[in-house]
């Protein structure tokens, strides 16, 4: 959507599915936009909608993207994950050379981090999943193509960006609406699992502002995009509780089911060179964020609740 506002021309890659993917309805009404059919991991038919397509630039926002899931399906996420990267910068050092390459590279890299630290570019990666094992591999070979064949690839390392639109089993989401949705009469708790963890919230609209911005620039680099500011899982429930006027301790359960074999118990970023760099500033912060995800859930669990009754 942003690069539709921007006037550029966009083709759109989802697999095939027998149900619609509904973030990509909300731009297939756009005459700039072009689905195509596709599956990222399709050694060849990657490359050849980069031949095809010659495009000038490439957002690889593909993933297996749910961590704890990736513990699962080890296999599948490195696919996804890593191996389709290696097509895609395949593709484009052949039939495109100088599109300019985003991976969306992550937090999760950093793994094991002592609680209190910053972490920038030159932060050590311990990855702790499979999904962040698989992303080290994408984010290595980005840096592989940028030196060997002069590639403006760059790799994007966001800590957790959140919106209305995301998925129902990440943890905001799930506070959000699990907490409307207890507030409308509907579900009586919600069930989650590490409420220790801490994270750096931001808002997916910032984030896609900085990917773009990294492509704008003369030369490919990596860079962290994050607010600075933290706060603990129970912190986001205890805060939606607040605005819905509940008492948290009476919302959530714990259920062992959503807890990691290994999780990243703590990540605060330190996004100061792509502020000086790009001059890329979030105008959200997590208190923002969980604010308007709860008023867009509660507006929904009170349409289903006026529907069925
Ligand atoms: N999903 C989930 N569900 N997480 C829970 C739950 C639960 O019921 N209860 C506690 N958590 C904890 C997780 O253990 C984790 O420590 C934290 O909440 C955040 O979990 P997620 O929202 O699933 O996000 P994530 O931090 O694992 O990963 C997200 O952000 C990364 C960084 O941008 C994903 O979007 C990744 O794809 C992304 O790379």
């Amino acid at each position: 959507e942003l690069l539709l506002t921007k006037g550029y021309e966009v083709y759109g890659v989802s697999r095939r599915s027998t149900r619609e993917n509904k973030n990509m309805m909300n731009s297939e009404i756009h005459q700039r936009f072009n689905h195509v059919t596709m599956d990222v991991t399709d050694a060849s038919g990657i490359p050849a909608l980069i031949k095809d397509v010659q495009p000038d630039e490439y957002y690889n926002l593909a993933a297996m993207s749910h961590v704890g899931q990736s513990f699962k399906e080890p296999n599948t996420t490195l696919m996804i994950d890593g191996y389709a990267v290696s097509c895609a910068l395949e593709g484009i050092r052949i039939y495109a050379p100088n599109c300019k390459f985003y991976q969306a590279s992550t937090s999760e890299l950093y793994g094991k981090v002592d609680e209190g630290e910053s972490l920038n570019e030159q932060s050590p990666f311990r990855p702790r999943s499979p999904y962040a094992a698989a992303k080290l591999y994408a984010h290595n070979m980005v840096s592989v193509y940028r030196d060997s064949y002069n590639m403006h690839a760059s790799c994007g390392i966001l800590f957790n960006h959140e919106s209305e639109r995301r998925g129902l089993n990440f943890v905001t989401r799930k506070i959000t609406n699990g907490v409307a949705r207890v507030k409308c009469g509907i579900d009586r708790h919600v069930s989650l699992g590490n409420i220790d963890a801490i994270r750096d919230w931001g808002h997916a609209k910032d984030y896609v502002e900085g990917m773009w911005m990294m492509l704008q620039q003369e030369s490919p680099d990596d860079y962290v995009l994050a607010t600075g500011k933290t706060a603990s899982v129970r912190d986001a429930l205890e805060y939606v509780c607040d605005l819905a006027d509940l008492d948290f301790k009476n919302v959530y359960k714990i259920n062992e089911k959503f807890m990691r074999p290994a999780d990243v118990p703590y990540l605060c970023g330190d996004s100061s060179k792509a502020q000086r760099v790009l001059g890329w500033e979030p105008q959200h912060d997590w208190k923002s964020l969980l604010s308007a995800m709860y008023k867009h859930d509660l507006t929904a669990a009170g349409r289903e609740v006026y529907t069925y009754r």
